[in-house]
């Protein structure tokens, strides 16, 4: 099982069997820069909210390494982006979010202004140019791929690639039944971690540290733990009620806490005795319960038995490569990571919920950005953020060659790097497209699997 690249270019600290990731891969300059060149370029990236930009004239700006993309909300509703950069000398043309209000771009410089189409209105002192410097594609705004979903903007910035549908499924599909295009920002937040942006994500994607790094997650009688000859529904409805709790407040909202409330509307239910029919019971009671309350109030949320019963229930949707979503009954959480250095990321992390209307939501314009040392982080990511920095340093230590992976809990991590690695080569998309769709996918408990290209 593996990859063989039959490269355009070799790969440094290549994965070489498929459960070692080389340490090097998450420190080394040399690797980071062919990240910059090879890997970012090239993919699909989410680059803002669409409740970013609510109305026609709303925009924000999205940073990706040394590149920064305007995304912006047209009249006509339609979402464009444009490389941020003033065409006569280079200025940045904005910074931040802002609305147009009715005006063009201004570049603060010399005044140079665009229009929502990117075109050039306006060049003061036009007749001092040569004529051959303003040919009207040359100094309009230069476009960038821009296409939405799941209630997202995304860009790319390469026009060769895949269209986007075509380069994040099995997620879509899956998070399109969970309806996330009609989640919206409760509350957004960032990190700035001393790690590398690769470390960063897969603290969060495998559930094998969670016995360790967050115990209070461990409640005796809740779910598998519940099997036995000492059943008691009691205890098993109060030691799910308490993890779902647990979640709510060390999360800040994983578990949504209006759901919380239906949970515990739920207590006093009669169960079986068997717990494997007790389980299901409670599930289908809490599922039926938390969909009946939240439709009531007028919020989309989708049919959560029906996605059970279709399998496609899952806990994360993950879209390569630095994006993924979380649903828990009525509500999600959102994570997304970029690089700022070979050991730096900022790393995001939305709240979001359902509400009956868009009308009084206030528009998210910019996230609260903490240390990860910050005491306001709620337990269970500090508990993370805690780990990840002596991580980044252990991974320095002359003795330690390579990260030794569980071919069963942790196999999405040799996924994710692998397919990486068909990019830093240099593979061209249509060979990447079949390994993209093994990635795309919920990472928790994921094999190992073959790679192909
Ligand atoms: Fe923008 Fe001169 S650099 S107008």
């Amino acid at each position: 099982m593996g990859s063989e690249w039959s490269a355009a270019q070799p790969v440094p600290f290549a994965i070489e069997v498929p459960d070692r990731a080389p340490k090097e891969r998450y420190y080394d300059q040399g690797f980071y820069d062919l990240e910059c060149e090879q890997l970012w370029p090239r993919v699909w990236q989410m680059a803002c909210r669409l409740e970013e930009i609510p109305e026609p004239g709303d925009f924000t700006t999205y940073e990706i390494l040394d590149q920064s993309v305007i995304v912006l909300r047209a009249s006509d509703g339609e979402v464009r982006a444009f490389q941020n950069v003033c065409r006569h000398r280079g200025v940045r043309l904005v910074t931040g979010a802002g609305t147009l209000g009715g005006s063009d771009f201004t570049c603060p410089f010399h005044g140079w202004c665009y229009g929502e189409d990117g075109g050039n209105t306006r060049i003061p002192m036009r007749k001092s140019f040569r004529l051959e410097n303003l040919d009207a594609a040359d100094v309009a705004l230069t476009p960038v791929r821009c296409e939405t979903w799941g209630g997202c903007a995304w860009i790319n910035l390469d026009d060769d690639a895949p269209p986007l549908r075509e380069s994040i499924e099995p997620a879509a599909t899956i998070l399109d039944a969970w309806h996330v295009e009609t989640l919206r920002t409760e509350w957004w937040y960032a990190c700035h971690l001393p790690v590398n942006w690769k470390l960063a994500q897969q603290a969060f994607q495998e559930q094998y540290h969670v016995v360790v790094t967050h115990p209070q997650l461990v409640i005796p009688g809740m779910r598998y733990g519940a099997r036995g000859a000492e059943f008691d529904p009691a205890v098993f409805i109060e030691a799910e009620i308490k993890y779902l709790r647990t979640m709510s407040d060390g999360m800040a909202g994983m578990v949504h806490a209006s759901d919380v409330l239906v949970a515990e509307g739920l207590r006093d239910v009669d169960l079986p005795d068997d717990p494997e029919l007790a389980m299901a019971a409670w599930y289908e009671m809490l599922n039926e319960a938390v969909v009946e309350r939240r439709r009531a109030e007028g919020s989309d949320v989708p049919d959560l038995l029906d996605l059970e019963a279709k399998g496609i229930a899952e806990p994360m949707g993950y879209v390569f490569p630095h994006w993924f979503v979380l649903p828990m009954y009525s509500s999600a959480s959102s994570y997304r990571f970029r690089p700022l250095g070979p050991e730096e990321t900022l790393m995001e992390i939305w709240s979001l919920t359902r509400y009956p209307s868009d009308a009084d939501r206030p528009r998210p314009v910019a996230p609260e950005v903490w240390a990860h040392d910050d005491p306001r982080w709620p337990p269970i990511p500090a508990q993370d953020f805690s780990n990840l920095p002596r991580q980044q340093q252990g991974l320095h230590a002359n003795g330690f060659e390579y990260m030794r992976l569980s071919e069963k809990a942790e196999g999405h991590l040799s996924n994710f790097e692998r397919v990486l690695d068909g990019y830093l080569a240099g593979l061209p998309h249509e060979r990447l497209a079949s390994a993209l769709r093994e990635v795309n996918v919920n990472p928790l408990e994921r094999p190992v699997v073959d790679i192909e290209v």
